[in-house]
């Protein structure tokens, strides 16, 4: 299942990410902000639970977040989302999972991963800016059903219908959201028209 999170905030805020001239410090911020839009969104499925509150003037009756959610950043930059969805859920735990594709061939080397303990009502929210190939993301799936996780929701910022149509043949199950579903790769796999290499955006590693 996939969702394009189609709203004038995000494609305006986008066209800064994905402009050349944005430095660091603003395309981190931008991030952050894209990332609380669409993960209001993809959260809107978040089961609650009754809780009384007793304001200046009565007692109410108000509600908390029943499921235990895990971020699931994926290195590294995963990372750069990762304030911004902790803003909506900050009870959550944090997993991470380290890829990094390797620069000839486009496929995914695994080089860490730390997870939280899954429970019956944990709710794995893997964030990663770009879906690309897929081949990172179906792998960080992958690891986290090995480790028990059965409820999975993916936040990226682009998407590529590459990746969208891997996800789609290998995880039907999992919910991905995304901001803009771009046009396509180029011939080192990267998005089109997209917004560069991410993780060197936001890490100033260009
Ligand atoms: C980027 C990006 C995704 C992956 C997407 O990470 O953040 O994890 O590529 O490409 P794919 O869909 O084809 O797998 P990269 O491997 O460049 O590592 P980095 O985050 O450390 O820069
Ligand atoms: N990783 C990136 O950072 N950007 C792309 O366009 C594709 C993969």
């Amino acid at each position: 299942m996939f969702f394009v999170v189609d709203h004038p905030c995000v494609r305006a805020k986008l066209s800064l990410l994905r402009d050349e001239a944005t430095d660091s410090k603003h395309f981190r911020e931008y991030v952050g902000e894209i990332t609380c839009f669409i993960a209001y969104e993809a959260l809107k499925n978040l089961e609650t639970e009754e809780i009384p509150v007793k304001t200046p003037l009565c007692e109410t009756t108000g509600c908390r977040i029943r499921n235990d959610v895990a971020i699931v950043p994926i290195l590294r930059a995963g990372i750069g989302m990762l304030d911004g969805i902790l803003k909506l859920v900050p009870a959550a735990t944090v997993g991470f999972v380290g890829l990094e594709r390797d620069h000839v061939t486009a496929e995914p080397k695994e080089y860490y991963c730390k997870l939280p303990a899954a429970g019956p009502d944990s709710l794995a929210v893997v964030v990663d800016p770009m879906l690309a190939t897929g081949g990172s993301l179906a792998a960080t799936v992958d690891v986290l059903k090995r480790n028990g996780f059965s409820r999975i929701v993916v936040i990226t910022i682009l998407a590529a219908p590459e990746g969208r149509d891997r996800m789609k043949q290998l995880h039907p199950d999992v919910k991905v959201y995304t901001g803009s579903l771009d046009a396509g790769l180029n011939e080192h796999k990267y998005i089109l028209p997209g917004l560069g290499d991410a993780g060197d955006r936001i890490f100033g590693t260009l």
